[in-house]
């Protein structure tokens, strides 16, 4: 009888991609997928702990997957990412229940451990591989009929910005050989991938042998058949004169960028350990739009940095009416145990916290409903992504990342389209076919 996997991701997009190998993998060895963890013979939690709320909510959603097991104890029971690598053993101590805890950079030898995972008896903590090299597997068939996909092009962090449990859990950077990576983008395109996002904590320090990041993306251009590049996150400090040309130059690289700028003070700025100034900052954006105009661009903010000044808040919102993002991820800080900042003086109540955070994301509401109107009457191509949540309509995406969705039939999915703008909300466009395919 066929055996049964359910799977759950929490967080990132690097997640996303992580669960995907690992769903592959689990097809591999016979399991079919799920929807509901009660049908499963293996049940499998990605977490996330880059926040606290994301933490907690992955430790509660755990106990009450663990619960699974009363019913039926010889469900498998797996917890992965980066809970799973920061609380490693402690989680098989916490939950009787659980079967395996696996750290994001062990995903490569899923195979091999879930083979001893089934043979039981071991609970199997598999965290030890944080210096390890990201280890990857051929073939790649997993994203088949989709039309965007992900790829993970470097793993970890060296910044060590104050705040963040990134490089503790993700460990030091690693990049994966280009000529991997072309020929994983090279499958996908096969089987009908027109967008492929890359990757990483901080995809600007992509290094392997001569290779940078923006030799990478113009490799990823030259490929036939692929119809547009992204790629997610990059850190200020490292944005290079090389990459900003890129987006002058490669016609396959969508202009936008997401561009973390996690504080608008200088001092706070320093605090975090980000390596600029708010200064700094804006050149980068003036220099972005000036090599490619009508680029969009988004951000990452944090309210109430501990020792966070209403002054200082105050130029935080300073930047954000002067850049002008087309969206904003904002976040109250939120302590992480065993980082520098938790242990900073001066935090702030969490009241005022919540306070700044409704300002910030006020303000952010009328600058994207502001800009997201200006496109009206403005005809975008589209990517057809498949039919929309809501309604009958069709959805996809503007080279800038912005929700487009509209009436018509199916044949345009994962097609190329024109649609003219006739409404703007905060959230998405409404649009009209402009014209057959391109
Ligand atoms: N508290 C709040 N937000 C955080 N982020 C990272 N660490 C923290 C923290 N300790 C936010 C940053 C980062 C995004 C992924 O999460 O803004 O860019
Ligand atoms: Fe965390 Fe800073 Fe690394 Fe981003 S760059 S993952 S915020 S340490």
């Amino acid at each position: 009888m066929a055996k049964h996997y359910y799977i759950e991701t929490m967080g990132c997009q690097m997640n996303e991609y992580d669960s995907d190998r690992l769903s592959r993998m689990l097809e591999d060895s016979g399991y079919q997928r799920v929807g509901d963890p009660e049908k499963a013979d293996f049940v499998l939690l990605n977490t996330c702990s880059v926040r606290a709320k994301a933490e907690q909510k992955a430790l509660s959603r755990l106990g009450r997957l663990a619960t699974l097991k009363k019913k039926n104890p010889r469900v498998l029971l797996a917890v992965a990412g980066c809970v799973a690598q920061q609380r490693g053993v402690d989680l098989l101590e916490r939950f009787a229940g659980l079967d395996l805890v696996l750290g994001p950079r062990e995903i490569g030898n899923f195979r091999v451990i879930l083979e001893k995972v089934k043979e039981g008896g071991t609970r199997v903590a598999a965290i030890d591989a944080r210096g390890k090299p990201v280890s990857f597997f051929g073939g790649f068939e997993y994203f088949k009929h989709t039309v965007k996909a992900f790829i993970t092009i470097m793993e970890g962090c060296n910044n060590f910005c104050s705040y963040c449990i990134v490089p503790y859990v993700r460990g030091r950077e690693t990049s994966r050989p280009p000529e991997e990576l072309l020929d994983e983008a090279k499958n996908l395109i096969l089987q009908g991938v027109k967008e492929i996002t890359l990757l990483g904590q901080n995809v600007n320090s992509y290094a392997y042998g001569n290779t940078r990041f923006s030799g990478l993306l113009k490799s990823m251009n030259e490929l036939e058949g692929l119809q547009r590049i992204r790629f997610t996150t990059s850190h200020p400090k490292d944005l290079s004169p090389e990459l900003i040309q890129s987006f002058a130059r490669l016609e396959k690289l969508c202009p936008h960028i997401h561009l973390p700028f996690q504080a608008g003070s200088n001092r706070v700025l320093k605090a975090m350990k980000r390596g600029y100034s708010r200064e700094k900052y804006m050149e980068l954006i003036d220099a972005l739009r000036n090599a490619r105009p009508g680029i969009a661009v988004t951000s990452d903010v944090m309210a109430g940095f501990p020792g966070e000044t209403e002054e200082d808040f105050e130029l935080t919102l300073d930047l954000i009416r002067q850049i002008e993002f087309d969206n904003l991820f904002s976040f109250k800080y939120s302590d992480r145990e065993g980082t520098p900042a938790a242990k900073m003086e001066g935090k702030i109540p969490e009241a005022q916290k919540l306070a700044r955070l409704d300002r910030l994301q006020e303000l952010q509401r009328k600058i994207t409903l502001k800009k997201n109107r200006e496109l009206i009457g403005r005809s975008l191509e589209v990517l057809v992504e498949g039919t929309s949540k809501k309604g009958q309509g069709l959805t996809g995406r503007t080279a800038t990342n912005k929700v487009v969705n509209f009436i018509n039939d199916k044949r345009y999915i994962s097609k190329l389209i024109n649609v003219t703008i006739k409404r703007a909300s905060f959230n998405s466009l409404w649009g009209e076919l402009t014209s057959e395919e391109t």
